[in-house]
């Protein structure tokens, strides 16, 4: 016995600081590195909500190298709900048949051909908000399936989930069966801001975290729905939430104010400018959500305008704050890597009015000499000192850096 009790005393010890005791941030070591800048792709959503196919994600990936917005950076081609039927005799989730005559694989493997990333969407709950297979219970044995098919990006909703349900519980627990499968996955978390996920999207390996209900195809606040309901979001309605949680944004974890409206049809191709503009700003996630293959080149130029993603995209990651507000004129300024600002000044209000960002609430001294650059009219304008001056058209926003 004593003469053991050395050798007995090295196990111990080697078990204890050699062996490593699995714990839950070893796990997430699968899916750490993902989304160090705001996601970019297209979802179906938006614009064809349940009319999903194989041929429409098809000729959308195809669109997305063609129309050079593959080269802007944008990446994820997601399959939002209703690809989803049924659930077989083993469980197994199970895809339309009718809609994606191949599986889901053979899409992954044609957006995966491009040189693109390929993502899904799945229900926290029972079913998913339209209704189809959710995925509560069935977390692990869905993710080893994602990861079969190739998803490389999971969004994850909150229809029909039980009023008790722990929201927080529930997407780490999603995210610990993702990160079982071996493949790393973005998780997308959905559930609209209901329980203030900017608090804890982060510590259960959350990529970005919906902030509001889902955004509507109008510039406006938030209005009723006509049967009474609260509430239709525009994208002033969805600016004003996201005025006081930049802070919980950053490297590989996002606050997400919903996907893009830009291309569909319910703005002015300003309003839809302004809307691109103030996402990224905000360092949002830049999913688009029209119709790729017949964007009018007015569309186009706005989704693929490399000076304004490179704010959103800036890798020190910062979101973007509103740093002043006079009635309808606001100044929003974001901190990039290099030390220089990006400043988007803001007029809601229905005539052009006048615009002046000063140094003082962009956070440099008044004396400072800085180099300003207007990112929609790709023009440096001259060095200024003291404040930014432009005038600003209704419902439109001018977006410069200044670099000291
Ligand atoms: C919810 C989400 C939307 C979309 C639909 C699909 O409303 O917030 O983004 O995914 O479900 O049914």
């Amino acid at each position: 016995m004593t003469r053991h009790f050395p050798v007995a005393v090295a196990i111990f010890l080697f078990f204890l600081f050699v062996v490593p005791i699995p714990t839950f941030a070893q796990q997430s070591s699968v899916s750490s590195g993902l989304a160090l800048t705001p996601p970019m792709g297209w979802n179906t959503w938006n614009k064809f909500g349940c009319n999903v196919s194989d041929e429409l994600v098809r000729g959308m990936a195809d669109a997305m190298v063609k129309s050079g917005m593959k080269d802007a950076g944008y990446q994820y081609v997601v399959i939002d709900d209703c690809w989803q039927v049924s659930r077989d005799g083993n469980a197994n989730i199970v895809s339309d048949s009718k809609r994606f005559p191949n599986g889901i694989k053979a899409v992954a493997d044609y957006v995966h051909s491009l040189g693109l990333k390929f993502g899904i969407y799945s229900d926290a709950g029972m079913k998913t908000c339209a209704g189809r297979p959710g995925g509560l219970g069935h977390e692990y044995q869905d993710a080893v399936m994602y990861a079969s098919w190739g998803v490389d990006y999971l969004k994850y909703d909150w229809c029909h989930t039980y009023k008790t349900q722990d929201a927080k519980a529930s997407y780490a627990n999603m995210r610990a069966a993702l990160d079982a499968s071996g493949r790393p996955i973005v998780l997308s978390i959905c559930e609209w801001g209901t329980h203030q996920p900017w608090l804890w999207g982060e510590e259960v390996g959350g990529n970005l975290w919906r902030t509001t209900g889902d955004i509507q195809d109008r510039w406006g606040g938030k209005e009723k729905w006509p049967d009474g309901g609260c509430c239709s979001n525009g994208v002033l309605a969805i600016l004003d939430e996201q005025a006081e949680i930049g802070s919980y944004a950053g490297p590989g974890h996002w606050n997400d104010p919903d996907m893009l409206e830009v291309g569909n049809g319910g703005m002015t191709t300003t309003e839809y400018r302004a809307h691109f503009s103030l996402w990224a700003i905000l360092a949002a996630p830049l999913i688009a959500g029209n119709d790729l293959r017949s964007m009018t080149p007015e569309i186009r130029d706005i989704l693929t305008n490399k000076e304004v993603i490179a704010v959103d995209q800036d890798p020190l990651g910062r979101e973007g704050q509103r740093v002043s507000k006079d009635g309808d004129l606001e100044v929003w300024a974001k901190q990039l890597k290099d030390g220089s600002r990006a400043v988007l000044l803001l007029n809601r209000g229905s005539s052009p009015q006048e615009i002046s960002a000063t140094w003082e609430a962009i956070g440099y001294p008044a004396h400072l000499s800085a180099a300003v650059r207007d990112l929609w009219a790709h023009k440096d304008l001259g060095k200024f000192t003291e404040k930014f001056s432009a005038s600003v058209e209704s419902h439109g926003v001018v977006v410069v850096t200044v670099k000291p």
